[in-house]
């Protein structure tokens, strides 16, 4: 034991080689997110996780890239349906460098890594909650830390598995998403939306990507959208002319409000129609952790009835709980995609963390493309 690299790390982190860190701390719910941004998060010093109260499994990691991502901000408010009780430390998503792997962790010293946010971080249960990703160090079971796949950054290893695994989870496992279909995607500048048109040309499928910034969908065409519609235009008479009149067979929808409706008249007779999320009307529960409906989204039952369309709710943590054999094919296939290359998650905006609110703000106004990453070590 005394010889094993994992000693050895441990007396080198026991010399207090590891410097001390700053984290960010939520010490209250807001009633809305830029509220919560502004009076209850601080940055705040941290010491480095001491091993000696680590277990075997544990593994600490100096955090190079955290994910700002819609559901960091939402928490904030309280309106995401799994959050921890405050004080706590935001950042669901994280990749860097292992400085301390216990000894059945069986993981080298230096190792790129990434964190799955299922099972450890402010989305997880039990213990793991404590250690968000907007900090110098986390502490993850090995169970929750995976080796970076293929050639990926930092900043793009955070923004791979909860924006792949919502893509996948909607177009292929709730969606049936074949090639030679046609998906209709909204909100596909942000992180889920530009992750479904990556996934949907690996499937092989003809992508319409629609927005409401034309400076932003040239970027979603140049990562492989096959058209684009901006906001201003006509949506049910672009599609219609895209696809000769037919209709798409699927619409991806992350944004909700009137685009839904919209949508509901641009599809073929059958269609799928996924419902992913609400970028549009976020609140549709009350803020500071309160829950109720104050403005649910609301489909008209005479255009799903008439086009004989399949609407699919797609909550992928949820489902996820509910079937727990969904996670394996999914994460196998979303690695191996990436290890081969074929998925490199797009990031816009990058800050130090001391500018953290800056990038929430960025964020919760729609200026990123795909991902926006706080560098802790910076
Ligand atoms: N089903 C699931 O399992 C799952 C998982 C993760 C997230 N979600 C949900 O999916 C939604 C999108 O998440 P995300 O992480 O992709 O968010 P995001 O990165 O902020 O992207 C949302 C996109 O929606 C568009 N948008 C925002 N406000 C809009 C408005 N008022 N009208 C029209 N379009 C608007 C924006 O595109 P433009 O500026 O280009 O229009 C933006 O890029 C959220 O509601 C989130 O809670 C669901």
């Amino acid at each position: 034991m005394a010889h094993s690299p994992q000693a050895a790390t441990h007396a080198w982190y026991q010399r207090g080689m590891l410097a001390q860190g700053h984290r960010v701390v939520v010490s209250e719910l807001g009633e809305e997110p830029l509220e919560a941004i502004e009076r209850h998060a601080t940055l705040e010093t941290m010491a480095a996780p001491d091993s000696q109260t680590l277990s075997a499994r544990d593994v600490i990691i100096a955090i190079a890239s955290a994910s700002v991502g819609w559901v960091d901000l939402l928490m904030t408010s309280g309106q995401y349906q799994h959050m921890p009780k405050p004080p706590y430390t935001p950042g669901l998503e994280y990749a860097g460098t292992v400085v301390w792997a216990g000894p059945d962790a069986n993981l080298p010293i230096g190792e790129r890594v990434l964190v799955d946010a299922f099972l450890s971080g402010p989305r997880s249960l039990g213990a793991y909650q404590a250690y968000g990703g907007f900090a110098s160090y986390a502490v993850a079971p090995i169970e929750a830390v995976h080796r970076i796949p293929g050639a990926l950054t930092f900043d793009q290893a955070c923004n791979l598995l909860g924006n792949y695994e919502t893509a996948y989870h909607c177009l292929i496992t709730r969606g049936r998403l074949r090639a030679g279909e046609t998906v209709l995607v909204h909100g596909a500048s942000g992180s889920t939306g530009l992750a479904a048109v990556h996934v949907a040309k690996l499937v092989g499928a003809t992508v319409i990507a629609t927005g409401r910034s034309a400076e932003k969908l040239a970027v979603v065409k140049a990562q492989g959208a096959d058209h684009v519609i901006a906001g201003g235009d006509s949506m049910r008479d672009a599609v219609k002319a895209i696809t000769g009149g037919t209709g798409v067979d699927v619409v991806y929808d992350g944004v909700g409000g009137e685009l839904s409706v919209e949508s509901l008249r641009c599809v073929r007779f059958g269609a799928r129609y996924l419902i992913v999320g609400w970028a549009a009307t976020p609140f549709v529960a009350k803020g500071k952790g309160q829950r109720g409906a104050p403005n649910a989204n609301q489909l008209p039952t005479n255009l799903i009835m008439m086009k004989g369309l399949d609407v699919l709710g797609c909550p992928t943590v949820i489902s996820t709980v509910n079937d727990p054999s969904l996670r394996a094919p999914r994460l196998a296939q979303i690695l191996a995609w990436a290890e081969a290359g074929q998925i490199r998650p797009h990031v816009s905006h990058v800050f130090p963390l001391a500018e953290f609110k800056t990038a929430m703000r960025t964020k919760w106004s729609g200026e990123v493309i795909g991902g926006c990453v706080l560098h802790p070590a910076t």
